[in-house]
């Protein structure tokens, strides 16, 4: 494999299948309520797109924008919110929606950072759980797809924001 080879992870049909799986999962386990659905940008606008077609219960919908990875394949360590969320969401039911947890400082700051908005609940959906680096202890809620390690891209993920829209996902030789 050269440096631009890409190897597929998972094909648009296996993740097309998860999305189903945790759409289901996720309308029943919030039957009877409203749940507003927190896209973190920019690696989850496929997921959440594909994700929020399939529920079959009342979604409200929001974004917020963080800056962890510089650039590249490593972390830079440090996370910060670019931009919020505009939605009150005060006594609701939040479910953050992200593209892969890693190290996982990602989502326990995003996680803190809007459980002080004084939400319902708060949990976590992610379409990839990558613990190979995972630095801290999180629960994730919903999980598409486990991967082991290496740095994928494609269906959002990017490197250097290139490959996002490849509608599977690949392993990058690095
Ligand atoms: P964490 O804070 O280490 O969990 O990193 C979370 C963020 O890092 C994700 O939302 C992605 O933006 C990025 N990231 C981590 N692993 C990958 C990968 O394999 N491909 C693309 N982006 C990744």
């Amino acid at each position: 494999m050269t440096k631009h080879e890409k190897r597929v992870v998972f094909t648009a049909e296996e993740i097309g299948r998860q999305v189903r799986l945790l759409a289901n999962q996720i309308s029943e386990d919030y039957e009877g309520k409203e749940v507003v659905l927190i896209g973190v940008l920019k690696g989850a606008f496929i997921f959440l797109a594909d994700l929020v077609r399939q529920l079959t219960i009342p979604v409200q919908l929001d974004f917020i924008r963080v800056a962890s990875y510089g650039s590249g394949t490593e972390s830079s360590g440090k996370i910060r919110i670019t931009t919020d969320v505009e939605l009150d969401l005060k006594g609701l039911d939040v479910l953050i929606v992200e593209d892969i947890v890693d190290s996982g400082l990602t989502t326990a700051f995003l996680k803190e950072h809007l459980a002080s908005k004084k939400p319902r609940s708060v949990k976590i959906c992610t379409l990839l759980d990558k613990r190979e680096r995972r630095a801290v202890s999180i629960t994730l809620e919903y999980v598409g797809l486990q991967l082991d390690k290496g740095f994928v891209v494609g269906y959002g993920l990017d490197c250097n924001e290139a490959n996002r829209q490849l509608p599977g996902i690949y392993e990058l030789n690095s």
